[in-house]
């Protein structure tokens, strides 16, 4: 039997070209294993909870972002947390014979916490303490064996393990198989202003950008400083743009690499060039977001399925766990 492979994001909008590694990976996974893709709202809750206006919007504008790449209803579960209310039974159940002292442990925890308190703002919650034991239950409740995420999550896959660890030993039985982390290498695409591609710095390109927006944003990019005159000798390895026609314009990457450092493609040409390649990477999910979009209710009834087919085996596995706890 092939393996099962679950993930999820937390809604937040509109992704952007930092994005697309992962979900291309995604995508991938889909042909070989039983994948369930989730957005995880009631994860957002644990921070947003004062702020929850965005949210259904969020999670409109991602799913549309996750079908026009490619991930496939057909194929995969596709679904919102909250639309399974299974996930919120598990981790009640879970949350019995889950320490405390595990849950504050995380890295993820006291960090958070720390760093949100320098906006103003408290996360120190029940709800928040509990989200790393939620992730397990998303995870556990769909009994994948693989679970693709980034390095930053590590720590809440190994509490995912204790977890299923300790239920199994307690009831004898061995139900809830511990998965395991799928890291695949990830590369860092920087923001058009060489710092971290975030929303909170508006320096994104996003999926959904148009032609015009990746040309602006393009011009606007930093570049080597060292260059004032079109024929100075660059040096890309400084240079963002260069960044970007490494990932993204691979083919042509190494000529534009000598020529830049002989002086014989100046800035503007390079930015030209990376501009109309990235507008060809994004051109097809493009196109079929906007036939999606265009099409409201047809996505609904595709989170209502994706919801519905998630459910079927959620239902089974906490049927099994209340069994496994005699309750
Ligand atoms: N915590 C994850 C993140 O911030 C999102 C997430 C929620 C998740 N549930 C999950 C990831 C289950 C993998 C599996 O990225
Ligand atoms: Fe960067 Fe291209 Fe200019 Fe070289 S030519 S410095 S790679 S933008």
């Amino acid at each position: 039997m092939k393996g099962t492979v679950m993930s999820g994001m937390r809604p937040s909008g509109r992704l952007h070209i930092g994005h697309l590694s992962v979900l291309q990976n995604w995508v991938n996974l889909q042909k070989e294993y039983r994948c369930f893709f989730m957005i995880a709202d009631w994860h957002a809750l644990t921070t947003a909870f004062d702020e929850t206006g965005a949210i259904k919007e969020n999670i409109q504008d991602m799913f549309l972002d996750w079908l026009s790449v490619g991930l496939d209803p057909e194929r995969s579960a596709v679904f919102v947390q909250s639309h399974v209310k299974e996930h919120a039974e598990l981790h009640l159940l879970l949350s019995m014979t889950t320490p405390v002292s595990w849950l504050e442990r995380c890295p993820t925890y006291k960090e958070q916490i720390s760093e949100m308190g320098k906006e103003g703002k408290d996360i120190s919650t029940y709800g928040f303490l509990g989200y790393p034991l939620l992730q397990a239950a998303d995870i556990l409740i769909y009994k994948a064996d693989m679970v693709p995420v980034g390095k930053d999550q590590l720590p809440h896959l190994e509490l995912c393990r204790e977890v299923a660890r300790r239920f199994n030993y307690l009831y004898n039985v061995k139900l809830l198989p511990e998965p395991q982390a799928l890291l695949a290498s990830v590369p860092v695409v920087p923001g058009i202003d060489g710092r971290k591609m975030s929303k909170s710095y508006n320096n994104y390109i996003a999926l959904t950008d148009s032609t015009k927006d990746i040309q602006k944003k393009t011009r606007m990019m930093i570049t080597d400083p060292a260059r004032i005159r079109k024929d100075d000798p660059g040096h890309p390895e400084v240079c963002t743009v260069f960044v970007y026609q490494r990932l993204f314009n691979p083919e042509e990457a190494p000529e534009i690499e000598e020529q830049c450092r002989q002086g014989r493609i100046g800035c503007v040409a390079c930015k030209a060039r990376l501009a109309q390649r990235l507008d060809e990477v994004l051109a097809p999910s493009r196109d079929r977001r906007e036939e999606l979009a265009a099409r409201p209710g047809v996505v609904q009834d595709m989170l209502w399925a994706g919801a519905a087919r998630a459910r079927e085996t959620a239902a089974r596995t906490v049927a099994e766990v209340r069994e496994a706890m005699q309750i």
